[in-house]
């Protein structure tokens, strides 16, 4: 069953964000700072998270987890910013290898949805999987935990 991206992403813009941590605020506003200079984007990303995999491999996943919550939500609201793109062919090759997906807003939907499931792949990691954000047509996850 292939999920309502529609629904879905209408679901994500109501569903209130994760309430983040400092580390999580901090990494954000330094992002929105960076945006542009790839290299230190990427420098600075692979080094926090390092550390935090280091320091605590839950706290790590609970920090991923937040910052994919923040992606499904700003995909979300990106859709939302652009009513123009639901009239907007796909045109590109490489995406249309991703799916059928007809128009630019649904591809941005379906990005955002990716997020959902990244996500609830992190909460599932650090031990939260009471906190996994379910939809019809969601993939399995598996983990050691009770379903
Ligand atoms: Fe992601």
């Amino acid at each position: 069953m292939s999920p309502d991206l529609k629904k879905e992403q209408k679901a994500s813009s109501e569903r209130p964000l994760y309430r983040y941590s400092l580390a999580a605020k901090v990494f954000f506003l330094t992002i929105d700072l960076i945006t542009g200079i790839p290299l230190l984007m990427i420098g600075f990303y692979a080094v926090l998270t390092r550390v935090m995999a280091l320091t605590g491999i839950r706290r790590a996943f609970l920090f991923d987890a937040e910052f994919e919550d923040h992606a499904e939500h700003v995909h979300a609201q990106f859709v939302e910013e652009h009513p123009e793109w639901e009239q907007q062919p796909v045109n590109n090759e490489q995406v249309k290898e991703r799916g059928s997906l007809a128009t630019w807003a649904e591809v941005f939907r379906r990005i955002g949805l990716d997020e959902r499931d990244h996500r609830n792949m992190s909460v599932v990691f650090c031990d939260k999987p009471t906190y996994v954000v379910r939809y019809d047509g969601m993939p399995i996850l598996r983990w050691g935990g009770a379903p």
